[in-house]
């Protein structure tokens, strides 16, 4: 068998198409749907994210505005300019882009956000009702990756689908939304993680794997069954190109599974999109939510 290819570039286009109509109805009502970014530091990968983000704001009509803090910035400057942002209607949403310097609070800093506009997903609150089934902002990885199984024809209802990483940004909203009685979800999940033993007995079990665990290529063709869908989150540089490209690979041997597999997303151009593409829905949502409860 070899694999169809899920084009997660060409999903995230036609779903920033739909939303281009929304924003749309929403300028011709005076609404511009606002989206802050806050990033500290200049990690490369936060960089490319960010630029990303920016891309795709720009594209949508989206006004967005990217404020960058040296790394040594003081937590209280960042708490500051997030308590200025929660009351500035302008701005429908806002995100601190992650990780943050070690100084730095993560939790202090995400629990400060107003969770109405938390378009990332991250706020405890946020969090909890994504747990209870009733999700206001999705975390945006996750919900793509949901988007990207449903879209492609490869549902996870009814099925079993093994999570291969327990991160706050991606294993665990991930097995909360997958697992929820609801269209698109209803799957029976099992979650993997550094302190599992023989990891894949359980990964050959799996209709559906997800490789999100950050460690190149590391779930390999023998762990999976023949038939399997795997989503690929990884995304780790190994190596620059001689014209200085960073090259990328995600967290499956992609060459090798996709003869094997029913269905695989590529790195780049599979999961990568779709976050940014979430991210812009709950901007979008946010916006229309704000004005509605005007
Ligand atoms: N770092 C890696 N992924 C994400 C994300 O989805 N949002 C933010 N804010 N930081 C990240």
């Amino acid at each position: 068998m070899t694999a169809e290819i899920i084009k997660g570039s060409e999903i995230a286009k036609e779903i920033r198409a739909e939303l281009k109509i929304k924003v749309e109805e929403l300028k011709k009502r005076g609404i511009t749907p606002g989206l802050f970014i806050i990033r500290v530091g200049e990690d490369p990968a936060s960089v490319s994210y960010v630029t990303a983000k920016t891309k795709a704001s720009d594209e949508l009509g989206i006004v967005s505005e990217t404020l960058v803090y040296p790394d040594d910035t003081k937590e209280e400057i960042i708490l500051a300019k997030i308590d200025e942002l929660n009351k500035d209607p302008k701005w429908n949403g806002m995100l601190v882009q992650l990780p943050l310097p070690k100084h730095i609070n993560e939790a202090k800093v995400l629990n400060l956000i107003d969770p109405t506009k938390d378009v990332d997903g991250f706020h405890p609150v946020n969090v909890g009702k994504l747990l209870i089934g009733e999700p206001y902002f999705m975390p945006c990885t996750p919900h793509g990756v949901q988007e990207l199984l449903v879209r492609s024809g490869n549902s996870p209802e009814g099925k079993h689908v093994v999570i291969c990483g327990r991160s706050n940004i991606v294993g665990k909203p991930l097995m909360a939304i997958l697992m929820q009685k609801q269209k698109g979800a209803n799957a029976t999940v099992t979650v993997v993680h550094t302190g599992t033993k023989d990891m894949a007995s359980i990964t050959r079990q799996a209709d559906i794997v997800i490789a999100a665990m950050g460690k190149a290529k590391a779930i390999t063709a023998d762990m999976v069954k023949e038939g399997v869908v795997v989503i690929d989150v990884g995304v780790n540089q190994v190596g620059t190109t001689p014209e200085g490209k960073r090259i990328l690979v995600g967290d499956s041997d992609f060459e090798a599974i996709k003869e094997k597999a029913k269905a695989i997303t590529p790195v780049p151009g599979g999961v990568g999109p779709m976050t940014v593409t979430m991210l812009m829905a709950n901007t979008v949502r946010a916006a229309e939510a704000q004005a509605e409860s005007k």
